[in-house]
Order: C-alpha cells, then structure tokens, then sequence
C-alpha cells in the first residue's frame, strides 16, 4: 500500500461529490427543457448546504457553460468549494503546452486563480501519456492546479501515468471512470483496487447509471434522449436489483434507491459525483451520507448486480 501523499490526501477525506455536466449540455441532458439555470443553482445550492463541497466540471461541458455557471454559484456562496475540471485532448491538441493554456482558459471562466483537481478527460490520440502528464506537470508548476488526475483510463495507462508524473515527484491524485451497480468493470478488472495500492483516489462518474438506479425508468418508461437507445437493452433486466435495492432502502428506514446506490459506490471505497438537475435530486442525493450498508448487503447488492451484467 503506497502512502498517500500529503497534496492529495484531502481528496481521501471527500465521501462524495456533485457531478456538473448537466449544468448547460442540451446532448444528452435536454437543458432547456425541464430544467434550466434556476434549478441547477437550486441543486448547487441545497448541496452545500448538506454539506457537498466539491464539484466536478469540465472545458467541455456545455461548451464551458458548466464552468461559467460555477464560477458564478462559488461567487455567492460563503463555504470554500473544491474544483475539479478537465483537458479534453481534441485530436488538434498535441504539444504539452495545451494543457496549461486549457487550463488559463478554464480559469477565466471560473473566475479563480487555480482549481484543486486539474484531469485529462480521456486519453488522447494524438499525444503520448509522458507529454500528457508533462503538460499536468506545468500545470501544477504554474500554481494554476493544486493536483492533477487522469480520467477513463485503464491499469496499464494509468501505471504509465502514475510513473511519468513520479519522475517529475507529483503524485497522481485520480482517476476518475465510468462505475456504478449497473457498471463494475472498473471494479473488476483491478482498476479500484490498484488505485487504493497506489493512494490514488478513484472518481466514480455516472454513479446512478445517468438516472437508472433511481428506478424511475423502465422498458414502458424509457429516459429521454440518447439515453433511450444506449440503455434499450439493459432496461429489461434490471427489475430484480432495483427491486432488491428498494427492500434494502426500507431496512434502513426509508432510504430511497438513488441513496442505496450511492451508498454502495462509496463502500466500495470510490468517490461518487453524481450529477442533479434540480434541488430535489440533489437533497436526496445528499441522504446517501451519514449512514452505511452492512457487508451483508453490499454482497448482496453485488450478487443481484452480477445478474445483470451477464
Ligand atoms: N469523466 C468522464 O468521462 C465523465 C463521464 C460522465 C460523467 N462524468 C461526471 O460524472 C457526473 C455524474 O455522472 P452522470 O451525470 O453521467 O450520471 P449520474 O450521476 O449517474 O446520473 C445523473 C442523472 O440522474 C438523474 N438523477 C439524479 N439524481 C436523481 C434523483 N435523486 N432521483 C432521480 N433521478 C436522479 C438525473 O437525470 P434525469 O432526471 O434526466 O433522469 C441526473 O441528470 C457528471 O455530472 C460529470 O461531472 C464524467
């Protein structure tokens, strides 16, 4: 087990998150329609006061909407909020110095002088993971990232880029990826658990499989957009896990499936970032803390998980 070092350990003390890709995108998400900038300052709002405090964002998400949104909301807001955001390598960006001058661009937007977490979105194409993390490098040197992460990235990329910024002595903070009940690849092929070895702190993103493990959705009752076709065939089989979701919520005094879920990503020893259009959403998101499921459960959970995943 690697010591966890002392730039990045505050990462370690975070059990969850607020996810800010709905906060402006209209692809997948239908901003505009049902919800808009009220109600994503509503779900901002309510999750500090329950006491979230760090938010994840990207260059990318509504074309920097998200960032503008949440350099506003920080503006008017007394508690001090951790930032996160991301480099998206577009193919074009292929010199380590994009990443720095992405960053100053992300800063603008934000209105702050740094942000705390400074990922690559994805691994590129058209650079290699040393001139990436090279890049991060510059970023931390620059004082304009207090650390660096890395984002969808496999064991053997990310061992890759563990040692390119070790040469460099910055620790590799995280690795944000794709994990939820519905979604344990991460999980099972070692990913988590070699970034528990290594003291890197795993970011789980769509925790709630993008609303699925609310259980409001169904073969009847698809979600709208491009979620509709990518979950067409997963919809029709997960019936018995929401439904053992949802018994394991009442044990527990009425906790809802959304707060089940969550909880178990955070058992697990992963850090969710669940995304919320509105302050409901968001206060009940908030319930997945103060509170855990028994061992028992989580294999439970895990058992009926499986099934769907077969
Ligand atoms: N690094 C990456 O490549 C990457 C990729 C994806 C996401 N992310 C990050 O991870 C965050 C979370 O992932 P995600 O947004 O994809 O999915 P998610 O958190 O699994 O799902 C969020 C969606 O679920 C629904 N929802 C949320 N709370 C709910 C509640 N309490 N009850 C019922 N429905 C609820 C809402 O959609 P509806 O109401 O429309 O159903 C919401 O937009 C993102 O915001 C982003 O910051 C990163």
């Amino acid at each position: 087990m690697t010591e966890i070092s002392n730039e990045t350990r505050f990462l370690h003390a975070i059990e969850m998150g607020l996810g800010a890709w709905q906060w402006g995108d209209r692809l997948v998400w239908q901003y505009g329609h049902g919800y808009g900038a009220e109600e994503v300052r509503h779900a901002f709002d309510i999750s500090v006061s329950e006491g979230i405090r760090f938010v994840d964002t990207a260059e990318v998400y509504g074309n920097g909407t998200s960032e503008r949104m949440l350099g506003q909301f920080i503006q008017s807001t007394d508690q001090p909020i951790l930032i996160a955001t991301k480099f998206f390598p577009w193919p074009w960006r292929f010199l380590k110095g994009a990443l720095p001058r992405a960053l100053k661009g992300s800063l603008g937007r934000l209105g702050v002088e740094s942000v705390d977490l400074y990922q690559v979105h994805w691994p590129s194409v058209s650079m290699s993971t040393d001139t990436l993390m090279e890049g991060l490098v510059e970023c931390v040197k620059s004082g304009m990232t207090r650390t660096v992460g890395i984002s969808n990235y496999g064991q053997t990329r990310m061992l890759a880029a563990y040692s390119a910024l070790a040469r460099h002595n910055i620790p590799l903070a995280s690795n944000q990826v794709h994990y939820s009940l519905l979604n344990r690849s991460t999980e099972k092929d070692g990913t988590l658990a070699r970034c528990k070895e290594l003291g890197v702190r795993l970011i789980a993103y769509s925790p709630l499989e993008k609303g699925l493990l609310s259980g409001k959705y169904s073969v009847e009752n698809p979600p709208p957009g491009t979620r509709a076709g990518s979950y067409a065939g997963m919809l029709s089989k997960i019936q018995p896990l929401i439904k053992a979701i949802t018994a394991i919520g009442q044990d527990h005094g009425g906790k809802s499936n959304v707060q089940v879920a969550l909880n178990w990503v955070i058992c697990k020893g992963a850090l969710p970032i669940p995304g919320a259009k509105n302050a409901e959403q968001a206060q009940q998101n908030a319930g997945a803390l103060g509170w855990k499921l028994s061992d028992a459960e989580v294999a439970k959970l895990d058992e009926l998980s499986d099934q769907v995943q077969e």
